[in-house]
């Protein structure tokens, strides 16, 4: 059997593991991972998790371990090939033939690798020599240490068309053209020649820190500035990431991964002590680049050249990645001074001038939003209409359900706010007959504020059904959180295990704005939500849209904005009534009872508009 490690790495990587494994077991998600009972062994609380970044199943019980090849052996109890077999049919991978050709490739891939190292070493040595002082005197022009040099293992290619073949003569014409070295001519009978002449020699590495190709810069200027090599049986250039190697061990103790443009921009900001930074290879992100980068980091930050050039590339990288978002994984942006690249604000400002940048990147959502509302005048509403078409098409392209409804509902909600005036508060409708003149019971009062000890003494808060009904709301609807946070966070829950979830939440977007996904999930975790809420039963009387399984998102959302109003409005009522019944034993105030009264029936018109609200309950969870 010889299936490359390539092969078997991309088999890995285009398999969803909690897919795999929640086939036979039942996993709970549980923030950026699942949890399940152990299969491997006899428990009842969970400590087997799943980690699909990673790939990786473990668990802290009895210590089984793997990735899905190793699910399938030993869970599955498949022979290894039949194993691979079965998840590559899944991911739609072909199984390489197992020929002996098959073979002499993997063979010949680990001989390349070798080539690729001598020819390296080889590099560097030139720029080491006599011969390479210019060179040297260039990257010293240009901020960059000898130290950073050799970690980078830059190099010098001669201005020769044989220097390397001839160096390298013991490896042979063949493997230096198939490894890109060499040039072959396509006619005649021309020798091959070194395709690298006069440049410096930047090698670029595997995830396992193995070069794999060059990028050659001129030394000066002249065109082009950069030469790579081909692709090659090593080099797939839409799966490589320049610095990846060194930067996956940065970014896990720096927390960030950082994408810039340029070889050089990497090599400046590791001089600068960031080393989590890498390049894509002169193009777009690709998918294959977009997987890598999240394996590291869920939320990797792309910096761009504030010029108008610099900011179409980000709306391209974009458009790259809305199709694979999840819930926790995203992309961060940070837009750069117009013509400077981190190379030359490093150079400027030392590392301060780009940590000042990168405490503050902007998130996706935003920089799209920003991007499309800037992008016309919005004063026709066939502009306006435009607008939101287009904001809605760009959430369509995102294929995970939850985070493609987020963003729907986030562009919604700022493209509201851009075009009405601020919406009026919800009133209570008045109560039988409108008001005659002069008669003060149907009359609506101006509210006063209430006082301190009022408001205290209303603080038997809200009942926990519809404390629950509310937060099983939210959860489903994470939108209406931020929507709301602000009467979110007068409200008071009568159950203080409720109202501490409550809280949290408030917290929680009062901090980060719009909540999702895996950071709710993060959060109702954390303050044992998930348990709360899962003692909802099944309803057998009413419910609220919200609390359906089936909901309709868009009503959910406006029910659930129209209850939490609600609420707002009889917690303050509760309030005043308790002031007024306060005043009662007072004999100087003879309308406090009136008002009473009165505030009395305003409350029970909230009740009446809470009942409306709800509705049989079908498949409602309450
Ligand atoms: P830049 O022109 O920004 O390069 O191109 P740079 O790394 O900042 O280099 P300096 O500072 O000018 O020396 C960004 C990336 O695009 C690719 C390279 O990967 C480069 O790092 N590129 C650029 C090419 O492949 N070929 C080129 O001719 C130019
Ligand atoms: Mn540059």
């Amino acid at each position: 059997m010889t299936l490359s490690p390539a092969w078997l790495d991309e088999l890995r990587a285009r398999t969803l593991l909690s897919g795999v494994i929640g086939k036979t077991t039942k996993l709970q998600r549980a923030g950026r991972e699942w949890k399940a009972c152990c299969p491997f062994h006899n428990e009842k609380s969970p400590s087997f998790t799943v980690n699909d970044d990673k790939g990786f199943y473990h668990c802290f019980g009895c210590g089984a371990h793997g990735d899905a090849i190793r699910w399938m052996t030993d869970h599955q109890g498949l022979p290894f090939i039949d194993a691979v077999k079965e998840l590559a049919q899944a991911a739609g991978l072909d199984v390489p033939a197992q020929d002996p050709r098959a073979r002499e490739q993997a063979e010949r891939a680990s001989t390349l690798h070798d080539v690729m190292g001598q020819a390296e070493a080889w590099y560097v040595e030139q720029l080491g020599r006599a011969e390479g002082a210019s060179a040297r005197a260039y990257l010293a022009k240009r901020g960059i240490s000898e130290a950073q040099a050799r970690s980078f293992r830059i190099g010098l290619a001669p201005e020769s068309r044989t220097a390397l073949r001839s160096a390298l003569k013991g490896v042979g014409d063949e493997k230096l053209v198939e490894c890109g070295m060499l040039i072959q001519p396509e006619e005649g009978k021309r020798e091959p020649y070194d395709r690298f002449r006069g440049r410096l020699m930047i090698p670029i590495r595997d995830p396992r820190g193995r070069t794999i190709a060059f990028g050659g810069r001129i030394l000066g200027d002249g065109e082009p500035k950069y030469l790579n090599s081909p692709e090659t049986a090593l080099f797939d250039k839409g799966r490589t990431l320049f610095n990846l190697d060194r930067a996956a061990a940065a970014s896990r103790k720096a927390g960030r991964v950082i994408v810039v443009e340029g070889y050089m921009d990497v090599i400046a900001l590791a001089g600068a002590g960031i080393d989590e930074a890498v390049a894509p290879l002169g193009t777009a992100l690709t998918e294959g680049q977009l997987e890598r980068l999240w394996r590291l980091d869920p939320a990797p930050i792309l910096c761009f050249d504030g010029d108008g050039a610099g900011q179409k590339a980000a709306v391209r990288a974009i458009s790259r990645a809305l199709p694979f978002l999840q819930p926790g994984r995203t992309l961060r942006f940070l837009t750069l001074p117009a013509g400077q690249d981190p190379d030359d604000l490093v150079r400027a400002g030392g590392r301060q001038a780009i940590e000042a940048l990168l405490d503050a990147p902007e998130p996706l959502v935003e920089r799209l939003w920003r991007h499309e509302q800037s992008a016309l005048p919005l004063d026709t509403p066939e502009a306006r209409a435009g607008l939101k078409q287009r904001l809605a098409e760009h959430a369509r392209a995102i294929a995970d359900r939850d985070v493609s409804y987020a963003y729907a509902s986030d562009f919604r909600q700022r493209a509201d706010a851009l075009f009405t005036p601020p919406k009026r508060e919800w009133q209570p409708r008045p109560p039988g007959r409108p008001a005659k003149p002069g008669d003060r019971r149907g009359a609506w009062p101006v509210l006063r504020p209430v006082s301190d000890a009022a408001k205290a003494m209303s603080r038997t808060g809200i009942d926990p059904a519809t404390a629950r009904a509310l937060l099983s709301g939210l959860v489903r609807v994470p939108v209406a959180i931020s929507e709301h946070v602000e009467a979110l966070s007068h409200l008071v829950f009568a159950d203080p295990a409720l109202d501490q979830v409550r809280s949290a939440l408030v917290e929680a977007a009062w901090r980060g704005g719009v909540l999702e996904g895996e950071a709710l999930n993060t959060i109702l975790l954390r303050v044992g939500a998930i348990d709360l809420l899962q003692k909802r039963g099944r309803a057998n009387g009413l419910a609220f849209s919200f609390q359906r399984g089936d909901a309709d998102l868009e009503r959910a959302r406006r029910d659930l904005g129209e209850v939490i109003d609600v609420m707002v409005k009889r917690s303050e009522l509760d309030a005043r009534i308790a002031e007024a019944t306060a005043r009662l034993g007072d004999a100087t105030n003879d309308g406090a009872w009136e008002e009473q009264q009165h505030l009395q029936r305003e409350r029970q018109e909230t009740d009446r508009r809470l009942s409306e609200l709800r509705e049989q309950a079908g498949d409602a969870d309450i």
